[in-house]
């Protein structure tokens, strides 16, 4: 976010930046979602919905699992909040009481951290391999986490590695946590953008005490309008029910019927080019990122990042960040975000801006590193 800043005000002072440091799509939201937007609000629907979400909404994000995924999720288990990260915060409030262990991944999204310890928890974080090297399994957390556990939060796809955990893992890692006396969380935000194979939902393993935290945020194109969902086990819904009462009454009214239309044929359809919008760009950032010189820790398979040593330029990445967009104004976010593991070595490149930007990235990035190698 500092660094976000920077380059607005470096922007200001009549500075070209190329951004590959935002972790937003670049698109508009659909044109169905605004019209949708718009009409609640001549219609007056800005009253407040109930704390658990329109349940329109609840029912439509119910039919999309079924639709998509083949997966029954009744709409009574399914919550509407302000964002993923409404979600987040409802989860950890009703999963860890004050000094319990929240296992998070390292690297992870920097939020989970801060959220868990606002809570008054107990963030432990696990340094876990990327791509290939995942090896994210029950072994590894085994062996790194004491004692009883309250929660463990996963993301696939992830933020910042673009890795994805296949449903035999995810459902191992359940069986961990819950041996430990906890429950799984896994973040699936980024669902709807992955790369060379289906989407994917843990929901599909149909066991109900498994709590998914999802977002209108990225794949929907929805950032700036506060809208994602917790699904959650029934027993569970009351309790989480008066905490959004507590926390933040309800998601935005206007901005949960403008939603109702990201299911509509002619979004997806819309969306499903943008994925393959995305596709491209990941595909010719990653072996472009390569001939310079960056070491890819994987072929990301979803969200839209790619999280690469950069060693052989520096080994303090927030100063290479930070050099980067000072003297050739390319806009990178440093590992130190994403946890701490090697972080001084990462960076991540979002490739959330157009084909053209990136390429214009990547010609000042070739001029730069050639004379820092
Ligand atoms: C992994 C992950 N989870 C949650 C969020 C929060 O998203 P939002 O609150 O916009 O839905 C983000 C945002 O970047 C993210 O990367």
């Amino acid at each position: 976010m500092a660094l976000l800043a920077r380059a607005r005000e470096l922007e200001v002072a009549g500075r070209d930046i190329v951004h590959m440091e935002v972790g937003e799509p670049d698109f508009a939201t659909p044109t169905a979602i605004q019209q949708a937007g718009i009409q609640a609000l001549q219609e007056q629907k800005t009253h407040y919905t109930p704390a658990t979400g329109l349940p329109a909404l609840r029912q439509a994000i119910s039919h999309y699992y079924q639709s998509r995924y083949g997966v029954a999720v009744a709409a009574e288990r399914i919550l509407i909040t302000p964002g993923a990260s409404g979600a987040l915060q409802l989860v950890i409030a009703l999963l860890a009481d004050a000094g319990e262990t929240v296992v998070l991944t390292d690297p992870g999204y920097p939020c989970n951290r801060n959220v868990v310890q606002c809570l008054a928890a107990k963030p432990v974080t696990v340094a876990c391999g990327i791509g290939e090297q995942a090896a994210l399994d029950a072994q590894l957390f085994e062996q790194s986490v004491a004692g009883p556990v309250a929660a463990l939060l996963l993301a696939s796809p992830s933020n910042p590695t673009g890795d994805i955990l296949d449903l035999e893992t995810l459902a191992e890692l359940e069986r961990w946590v819950s041996g430990r006396g906890g429950a799984l969380v896994v973040d699936e935000i980024y669902q709807g953008l992955e790369y060379g194979q289906a989407s994917r939902t843990v929901c599909s393993l149909n066991n109900p005490d498994i709590y998914v935290i999802n977002s209108f945020s990225k794949f929907f194109g929805m950032t700036g309008w506060r809208v994602g969902w917790l699904v959650a086990p029934e027993q569970t819904v009351a309790d989480l029910d008066k905490l959004a009462q507590n926390l933040f009454l309800a998601a935005s009214t206007p901005a949960q019927h403008a939603a109702l239309a990201a299911f509509l044929p002619d979004t997806l359809d819309e969306l499903e080019r943008r994925r393959r919008i995305f596709q491209q760009r990941r595909d010719y950032l990653r072996p472009a990122l390569e001939q310079l010189g960056f070491k890819m820790l994987s072929v990301p398979r979803g969200a839209f990042y790619l999280y690469a040593d950069c060693s052989a330029f520096s080994d303090d990445s927030m100063r290479f960040c930070d050099e980067m967009l000072e003297q050739i104004g390319v806009a990178v976010t440093p590992g130190v975000d994403f946890g701490q593991q090697q972080a001084s070595r990462r960076v991540r490149f979002a490739y959330t801006t157009s084909l053209e930007r990136l390429q214009e990235g990547i010609k000042r990035l070739s001029g730069y590193l050639s004379g820092s190698q």
